[in-house]
């Protein structure tokens, strides 16, 4: 018995020791730094779905809003949901923090994506966004090989578990924020923030084969939440 329990906690301690190796492997070799939404360029311009919703909600201007001129603009105890990469890599040497809930604090360091849409494979800077028209899966892989994340697909494992890294569903929670008594309905939450529209993925996705299904699994939603409808575009 003692024998089969010692066994037990030896398998389980080199499980995990395993485990965390291959999380820092994958750090060290993923490796990016916080760019900041002006590495964000193309989404951030006139026209694109995700940069204009995104400039409409308070994570676009949260810090500036809540805590610029105050004596917590750099408290870490507000900067953790205000702001984005505290204590992380940032590419712009001497920052300690991004201001505001910038695309990053979701979608995870983007220096090396920026790197592939600027010279995918050394084909030059429109290589990436012909792969994004004509093989929208591969494009993908390649957009979360270099790090970048979505919840439900390869990050959190549900779109409310990242939610949940910042937001609360009930008063006592000890991860809220000290200056407000409101709590997040996440359903109207997700209504307000979600910023999916139809692009080519999303078309070649209803067309996929059981086959390619399997194929392309680790890439695909995974919260059933993803396959709600998408927001219809705005009218110019
Ligand atoms: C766990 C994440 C979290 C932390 C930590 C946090 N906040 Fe907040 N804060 C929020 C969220 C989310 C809201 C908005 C809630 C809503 O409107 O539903 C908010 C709202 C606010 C507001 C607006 C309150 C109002 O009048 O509606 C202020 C001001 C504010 N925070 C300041 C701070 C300061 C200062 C700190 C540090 C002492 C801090 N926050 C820490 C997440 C956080
Ligand atoms: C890095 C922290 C962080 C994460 C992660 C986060 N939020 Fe927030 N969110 C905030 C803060 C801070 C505010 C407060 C903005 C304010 O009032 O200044 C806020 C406010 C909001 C608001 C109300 C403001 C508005 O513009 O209408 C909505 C809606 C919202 N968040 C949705 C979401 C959803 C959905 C998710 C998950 C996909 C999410 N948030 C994840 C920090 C975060
Ligand atoms: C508060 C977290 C959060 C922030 C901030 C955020 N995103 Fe997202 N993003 C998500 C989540 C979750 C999804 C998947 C479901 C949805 O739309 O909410 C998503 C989906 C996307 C998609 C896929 C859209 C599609 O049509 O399939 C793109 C592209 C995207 N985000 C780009 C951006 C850009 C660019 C920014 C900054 C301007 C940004 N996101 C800011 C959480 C966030």
């Amino acid at each position: 018995m003692f024998g089969s329990k010692t066994a037990g906690y030896f398998l389980g301690s080199v499980v995990i020791s395993v485990c965390s190796l291959t999380f820092s492997l994958y750090n060290i070799s993923v490796g990016a730094d916080y760019v900041g939404n002006s590495g964000c360029k193309c989404h951030m311009g006139k026209g694109c779905f995700e940069g204009e919703e995104y400039k409409e909600r308070l994570h676009s201007n949260t810090w500036e809003k809540r805590l610029k001129g105050s004596p917590d603009a750099e408290n870490p105890d507000c900067l953790k949901c205000h702001a984005t990469a505290y204590g992380e890599k940032i590419a712009e040497v001497g920052k300690k923090y991004l201001p505001n809930v910038q695309c990053e604090a979701c979608h995870g360091a983007g220096s090396e994506y920026k790197k592939v849409k600027e010279n995918y494979e050394g084909k030059g800077k429109d290589a990436f966004k012909e792969i994004l028209k004509k093989d929208p899966f591969t494009a993908r892989k390649v957009q979360y090989d270099t790090g970048l994340i979505v919840a439900g697909i390869n990050g959190p494992a549900t779109v409310k578990e990242q939610c949940m890294k910042c937001h609360w569903e009930t008063k006592d929670d000890k991860n809220r924020c000290p200056k407000t008594d409101k709590v997040m309905d996440f359903k109207d939450f997700f209504k307000k923030d979600d910023h999916r529209d139809e692009d080519e993925i999303d078309v070649a996705l209803k067309k996929l084969s059981p086959e390619d299904k399997k194929k392309w699994a680790a890439i695909l939603p995974k919260d059933e939440l993803l396959n709600s409808p998408l927001k219809p575009k705005k009218k110019e």
